[in-house]
């Protein structure tokens, strides 16, 4: 059973496919109106969510499918009355497809192990690959081919969306440079860059991280930033985290150093003032609301791609 649990879990051949999917289904939404008729997505939620559970919904709705909204604090699951195991065994009767945002990675391993129906992470602490495949359409929109561009990623990189921007734009041919304050606990898992730097020697390009905000920021075609408060993040270290992070604050002579042609990006939520300025998030470089949107045509490509999959293992 193919899965989306990690981006490296797939090719770059199938990223590119499904990338090229997001666009046809993007500009020929009529054609794909019925390609989820009968079809249930369940959409597991240990956490909060805006886009990933709105943007799902919205995908099946359009493609003529339906979706479950599961909230575990609602669910025997969640009451720790009933195992992942048995939880996975279950669903696989009812639904065709599952999205799961969950805390430990570990879980949707176990989930995808269970499962006899394709699994998407919609975000763990670890990888937040919906949301990469997202942001890899946006660049090709705005960019043009992705091989050989400079995403520049600044913040909190101990982080799902990091870990997941370093492996997926390996992958795809770009170079990647986080610039994040030194040791390990805000920087990149070893594992990750480990992974990253694999792919970026394969395609002959670089993985770096620096704590020099400006170096990391230099000739970058896009600016990244996340959020310093993540959801499993406690409220209380708000004021450490602020004075930890501000020195890698998106702000406008940050934009300044990657360039006039530098796309400002935030998968959102956010906070102005805090991982970025209100002027560079509200202004002209900014494009984290085409973002947004591409999080439905992409993850409609991702939904069409591993039910193929399974059709095809039954077949
Ligand atoms: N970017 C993202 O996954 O947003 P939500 O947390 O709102 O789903
Ligand atoms: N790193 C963030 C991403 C939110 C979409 C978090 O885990 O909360």
């Amino acid at each position: 059973m193919r899965h989306l649990l990690t981006l490296d879990d797939w090719t770059p051949d199938l990223i590119e496919a499904t990338l090229e999917l997001a666009a046809d289904i993007k500009r020929a939404p009529d054609q794909y109106a019925n390609a989820m008729q009968r079809r249930t997505l369940l959409m597991i939620f240990e956490k909060p969510s805006l886009r990933t559970r709105l943007s799902f919904e919205t995908g099946m709705t359009r493609m003529g499918g339906h979706a479950i909204y599961y909230d575990t604090s609602t669910s025997p699951m969640g009451a720790g009355k009933e195992t992942l195991h048995d939880t996975a065994k279950t669903f696989s009767r009812y639904v065709d497809i599952v999205m799961a945002r969950l805390f430990k990675h570990s879980d949707i391993e176990e989930l995808a192990q269970h499962a006899s129906v394709p699994i998407i992470n919609a975000l763990t602490d670890l990888a937040h690959p919906c949301q990469i495949l997202a942001d890899l359409l946006t660049i090709r929109e705005k960019k043009g081919d992705l091989r050989g561009l400079k995403l520049a990623y600044f913040g909190d990189s101990n982080n799902n969306v990091t870990h997941s921007l370093m492996i997926g734009c390996s992958m795809a041919g770009m170079n990647v440079a986080v610039g994040c304050p030194a040791g390990a606990e805000y920087a990149p898992q070893p594992e990750v860059v480990e992974i990253a730097q694999r792919w970026a020697k394969a395609a002959g390009t670089e993985v770096t991280v620096t704590s020099d905000a400006e170096e990391a920021a230099q000739a970058a075609d896009v600016v990244y930033t996340d959020s310093w408060m993540s959801y499993h993040i406690p409220k209380d270290q708000l004021q450490e985290r602020v004075e930890l992070f501000t020195p890698y604050q998106v702000n406008e002579a940050l934009m300044a150093a990657a360039g006039p042609e530098a796309i400002f990006m935030n998968c959102l939520p956010a906070m102005r003032g805090y991982e970025q300025t209100a002027g560079v998030i509200d202004g002209p470089q900014s494009v984290v609301f085409d973002q947004a949107e591409n999080r439905l045509h992409a993850q409609n490509a991702v939904m069409l791609k591993l039910i193929e999959a399974a059709t095809n293992q039954s077949a």
